[in-house]
């Protein structure tokens, strides 16, 4: 199977964040700060990725702002030529250091809610955040800089959805993205008190619809389906190894943010092998690309090439092989596990919140 050059590269600098958030995807397993790739390491790598074709650069964590050499970083990819993003939290955002990574190249910033008012936000971050968030997106909006706003929504916000939407307008947001929780990493252990009802994702419809409508070439509205609940699978990733990278805090490169999960999977590390071979002849990126790797009812499908057989991590998540069709799928075979998901009382127990603080 042939692959074509990546456009994207997620570069997690660190694990360390000052959030709590229950939905965290990031992995049970989280990397200290004695783990992370140094920032010479970092921009070999970042070279190397640009001389892969990669166009855009996301920095993220964890919380970016952690690392001291974010600026010399972003500095360092826009004289590649890359579109400079930023992932953050908001919080260590000072009008200081934007500038600074705005003198130095940085293009756009993706700012985190966690919902519509400082009591419910606070909970969910567990920590006092959510005034940092309206103090941090006033300073992009002076810099000039576009602002997309992300919202993780759950159970314990998706009340709170028209509201949100008002505070994205309020912030000025340029583009909203409300996902729904996909459930990888500490999400997963959180996955009963995170999945939302069938009744609040009815409601959540038509407000969205609606917004969408109404902030036509203002604000983007961006809505990612609760897919348990979906016949079908989301396109996760456009497709195994086709279009982006991402690299753990220490190195490791993952086809997907939460590829770390599939345990059967042998993943290189990029300060040891170079990221051109990761990317063209390893065995992860390999193992899911194209549609040899699918199993009959995919391979037999007409929306396999819609779909690409869904969430190789899910699959490996419910079913122990990251080669099975996505359950959630009404055609896997594996589709009864999601029912039955869905279908289990859920408690209302407490978050377990992300942690220890690093
Ligand atoms: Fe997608 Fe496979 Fe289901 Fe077809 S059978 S819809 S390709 S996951
Ligand atoms: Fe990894 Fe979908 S989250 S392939």
């Amino acid at each position: 199977m042939t692959a074509d050059a990546p456009l994207g590269l997620t570069a997690e600098l660190t694990h360390r964040c000052p959030l709590h958030c229950p939905y965290c995807s990031n992995p049970l397993e989280l990397l200290t700060r004695d783990a992370e790739l140094n920032t010479e390491q970092w921009k070999d790598i970042l070279t190397q990725a640009r001389e892969l074709g990669v166009l855009q650069v996301h920095f993220s964590g964890g919380e970016p702002l952690g690392r001291p050499d974010l600026p010399e970083l972003i500095e360092h990819t826009a004289n590649l030529g890359a579109y400079v993003n930023l992932v953050t939290s908001g919080l260590g955002l000072t009008e200081e250091r934007l500038t600074d990574l705005v003198d130095r190249g940085l293009s756009h910033v993706q700012l985190s809610v966690q919902a519509a008012d400082a009591e419910r936000a606070n909970k969910i971050a567990g920590t006092r955040a959510h005034h940092h968030k309206l103090a941090a997106a006033e300073l992009i909006k002076q810099t000039g800089l576009p602002l997309s706003v992300n919202v993780v929504l759950h159970r314990a916000n998706h009340d709170q959805l028209a509201g949100i939407i008002a505070l994205a307008e309020q912030m000025g947001a340029d583009r909203l993205e409300l996902a729904n929780t996909q459930y990888y990493g500490w999400a997963l252990r959180n996955r009963d008190q995170l999945m939302p009802t069938r009744e609040q994702l009815a409601a959540a419809e038509p407000v969205v619809r609606a917004a969408i409508d109404r902030l036509k070439g203002q604000m983007q509205v961006i809505y990612v389906i609760a897919d348990y609940y979906e016949e079908y699978p989301k396109p996760c990733m456009y497709g195994w190894g086709a279009r982006q990278l991402t690299i753990a805090p220490d190195g490791t490169v993952l086809p997907c943010p939460a590829a770390g999960a599939i345990e059967t999977l042998n993943l290189d590390n990029a300060a040891l092998t170079p990221l051109h071979q990761i990317w063209y002849g390893s065995e992860s990126f390999n193992a899911y690309r194209g549609e040899d790797w699918m199993s009959d009812t995919c391979r037999s499908c007409d929306r396999r090439g819609l779909d690409f057989g869904g969430c190789r991590c899910q699959a490996f998540l419910l079913t122990g092989d990251g080669a099975a069709t996505d359950p959630v799928c009404k055609k896997s075979p594996d589709r009864a596990l999601v029912d039955l998901i869905l279908g289990t009382p859920k408690k209302q127990a407490e978050f377990l919140m992300r942690g220890p603080r690093r």
